[in-house]
């Protein structure tokens, strides 16, 4: 099957693993059927032959940290830590629809007028999913001028390869997506883990040694036979998730891994009908609805993302249920959370939730990991189930132990500027109350 001079490999397409020959189910992950042969790229690997392998010395290097370049959108340079670096390889993740391609095509616009200034920029869009018609209604409808932006509508990574050895002077190289890039080497089709993996390795080889920053858009999938982010996280420098409620219009944007840079800085965003708003102040974006604090089952909290102070509204209903096992629903926050919250104000405040649907809510499609949300997340349940209202000029952070403890979280200081800076008046957090108990009776002295 396979000559002396050329190597067969055969790789999973659901996991990726590598074996020399061919078998029916994969050790790795268990699939049937998912071994692809693929040819070794030989041409790829001769010219690599011929490269030289050199020793540097550190001293020597020169460092590419001052040469950064920024994109000219502050919240996306925030998240990269200051702007592309030469050579850098940025993975944009995110579920289809979030967007990711208008995002993009936000960034050349303001990358292109920023250059206006110094030196002329060159900009390649490699455009596998949309046609240039559909890119230029979308710009036409963003309203940015885009006109020395390159498109390349292909789907073919060598043919992308071939333009970019041609093309010189380009300061930037975006890849919408990487899912769509298939190379004729391998027989496996577009959004396969083989070809993800090698038409991505050919382009972040073709970035390194022609130090050009490159962007590959990859779409997050929820079924395992299409290649998500994940498998291309350790061959890039950059990992940014663009995430949010797809119906809201609240994005965030999120690095997780960064060569060039902190991670856990976060860039905010509101789509707009005419694309995507930076947010420079996110907590007054939940503070519009001045109502909503007359309701019982609303708390506000701030939690925070990076560096950053974020206010938010938990929401919570408890209602009598009618069911053998009570409903318990949550977004934003996770599920298991929930039933911890259930357990401890059950046990520690005496409140019958067995008999109650708890449904958990934290405005504005935001998903929040933080334990520090705890504590607001059970006093807007205690607060629906006995139908009292929680002032809106209040504010609750703290972690929830099982002994029903409120727990010290980090950076309080910070949260509590925060807060008073957008105006609360009373914020009860682990500095102020010890326990839930504490809190209700803090609540009750007050006349409520
Ligand atoms: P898109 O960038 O195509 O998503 P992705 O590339 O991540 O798949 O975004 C598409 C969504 O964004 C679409 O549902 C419509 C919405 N949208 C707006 O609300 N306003 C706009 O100005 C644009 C261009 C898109
Ligand atoms: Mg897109």
């Amino acid at each position: 099957m396979s000559s002396s001079k050329t190597k067969s490999v055969f790789v999973c397409q659901s996991c990726g693993y590598e074996s020399l020959r061919w078998m029916g189910r994969c050790p790795s992950c268990g699939d049937w059927n998912s071994l692809v042969e693929i040819q070794r790229d030989v041409k790829g690997k001769s010219a690599k032959k011929h490269r030289q392998a050199t020793l540097v010395k550190l001293s020597e290097v020169r460092t590419k940290e001052g040469q950064r370049h920024p994109t000219g959108i502050g919240e996306l340079d925030r998240v990269l830590g200051g702007g592309l670096v030469p050579g850098g390889v940025i993975l944009l993740a995110g579920e289809p629809g979030i967007g990711k391609s208008t995002l993009l095509l936000q960034l050349t616009a303001c990358y292109l007028c920023q250059s206006a200034k110094n030196l002329r920029r060159s900009l390649l869009y490699v455009c596998g999913e949309e046609s240039p018609n559909q890119i230029k209604i979308r710009a036409e409808r963003l309203g940015v001028s885009i006109g020395n932006l390159l498109l390349l509508p292909t789907t073919d990574t060598d043919e992308v390869l071939q333009v970019l050895s041609r093309e010189k002077g380009l300061s930037l190289v975006i890849v919408d997506s990487i899912q769509a890039m298939t190379t004729i080497d391998l027989s496996g089709t577009a959004g396969s883990v083989g070809q993800v993996r090698e038409s991505a390795a050919r382009l972040i080889d073709w970035a390194k040694h022609s130090n050009v920053p490159l962007i590959l858009v990859g779409h997050v999938t929820k079924e395992g036979n299409i290649a998500g982010p994940k498998v291309l996280e350790h061959a890039v420098d950059t990992v940014v998730y663009f995430e949010g409620d797809q119906y809201g219009q609240l994005r965030l944007l999120r690095a997780t891994k960064n060569r060039f840079g902190r991670t856990g800085e976060v860039g905010v965003f509101r789509m707009s009908g005419k694309g995507l708003i930076a947010v420079a102040d996110p907590s007054s974006l939940f503070l519009t609805n001045k109502k909503e604090g007359k309701i019982s089952g609303a708390v506000k909290t701030v939690i925070l993302e990076g560096t950053r102070p974020l206010i938010l509204e938990v929401q919570a209903i408890a209602t009598q249920s009618n069911l053998m096992s009570p409903r318990r629903l949550s977004r934003g926050v996770n599920r298991n959370r929930l039933q911890l919250y259930v357990a401890v104000l059950q046990k520690h405040l005496h409140l019958p939730l067995y008999k109650e649907d708890v449904i958990l809510n934290i405005a504005g499609g935001i998903r929040v990991e933080e334990p520090a949300v705890d504590l607001a997340c059970c006093l807007a349940i205690w607060s629906s189930y006995k139908n009292k209202i929680i002032p809106q000029d209040w504010i609750a952070f703290g972690e929830i132990g099982l002994l029903g403890e409120v727990r010290r979280v980090r950076e309080e200081e910070k949260r509590n500027e925060e807060a008073r800076r957008l105006g609360y008046k009373k914020i009860i957090s682990a500095k102020t109350v010890s326990n839930l108990r504490e809190v209700i009776s803090f609540l009750f002295s007050r006349g409520r």
